[in-house]
């Protein structure tokens, strides 16, 4: 069965069907004929990830089965690989992870029957979110040629803009990074760095990121951050009129973003969150019905 796990996989007309299969759900319910046994394994806490793959499988028809980590053989010490393994001997069908480490690196190797989607892996993947991304930024400039996106805050510790700079760059947008210097992502080699007050001048979207305190340990002051690299009112006069502001969520409101800017008309956040059950049911059915898919692809 086929896998999402990095936007490494993706050539151009599978992120054409994708995007074009996921703006189909956003104004269509699916017939709910889907069958299949889909199981969500959250090693870090989501909201909005977690609830939408839940929503799309079961929009799908999928049954979905709860795994919460606090009552499950993690707490034993089993290990991710041996969770996959029992999942996959149980009949599931698809299993959606997300772990605080490269968990694609952890298992490379292991015969699974079952399709494996990242949900978001460490600092180094967020696929399903890059797709959303790149679907509002569609519904809003209609292509992604000559864009200039800015992705700006705590790049080192954000897997979003890692896949988004994958992403968009092969769909032809041009991706520059801001923030703190000591959140300069040094596994970047092609990292356009570029001062914050130009990005924000520059671009047609700015991506804001979360301040990821839980990666930190404590070393990190926001005291002063929203002043210096936070998305306000002031800053909000800066950008191009027909601009459009994203973050993947959650807001640390104040740091990150502030509260006018998260009620301005140029502001997506909502809309992503709303994109992210569309795209992760074409993301199920890409995985559970290949068949299915190139008739679709070829329609
Ligand atoms: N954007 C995102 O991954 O949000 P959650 O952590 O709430 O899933």
């Amino acid at each position: 069965m086929t896998a999402l796990v990095s936007i490494k996989q993706l050539k151009e007309p599978d992120i054409e069907w994708l995007l074009r299969r996921a703006q189909h759900f956003v104004g269509h319910q699916p017939d709910g004929q889907m069958r299949g046994t889909v199981v969500n394994l959250f090693f870090e806490p989501s909201t909005r990830t977690a609830l939408s793959f839940q929503m799309a499988a079961q929009r799908l028809g999928l049954t979905v089965l709860d795994f919460a980590i606090e009552n499950s053989s993690t707490c034993k010490g089993e290990s991710l690989v041996d969770t996959l393994k029992t999942v996959d001997a149980l009949g599931v069908n698809a299993a959606v992870v997300r772990h605080s480490l490269d968990w694609p690196e952890l298992i490379a190797g292991e015969k699974l029957k079952l399709s494996l989607v990242n949900a978001g892996s460490g600092h180094y993947e967020h696929p399903t979110q890059a797709l959303l991304d790149a679907l509002t930024i569609k519904q809003h400039f209609g292509r992604f040629a000559d864009l200039k996106v800015a992705i700006v805050g705590d790049v080192l510790h954000s897997r979003v803009a890692r896949s988004d700079k994958l992403l968009l760059e092969q769909l032809g947008a041009q991706v520059s990074f801001s923030g703190p210097d000591r959140f300069y992502p040094h596994d970047l080699s092609d990292c356009r760095w570029v001062d914050f007050d130009q990005a924000l001048a520059e671009s047609d979207v700015v991506m804001v990121l979360r301040v990821q305190h839980e990666r930190h340990q404590g070393y990190f002051d926001v005291s002063d951050y929203n002043r210096h690299f936070g998305l306000n009112s002031i800053r909000l006069m800066q950008m191009k009129e027909d601009a459009i502001i994203l973050h993947p969520g959650p807001v640390n409101r104040s740091v990150e973003i502030t509260d006018d800017v998260l009620q301005d008309h140029r502001c997506k956040v909502l809309q992503q969150v709303t994109n992210g059950v569309a795209v992760r049911m074409a993301v199920m059915e890409w995985c559970f019905q290949e068949e299915r898919r190139e008739q679709l692809v070829s329609a």
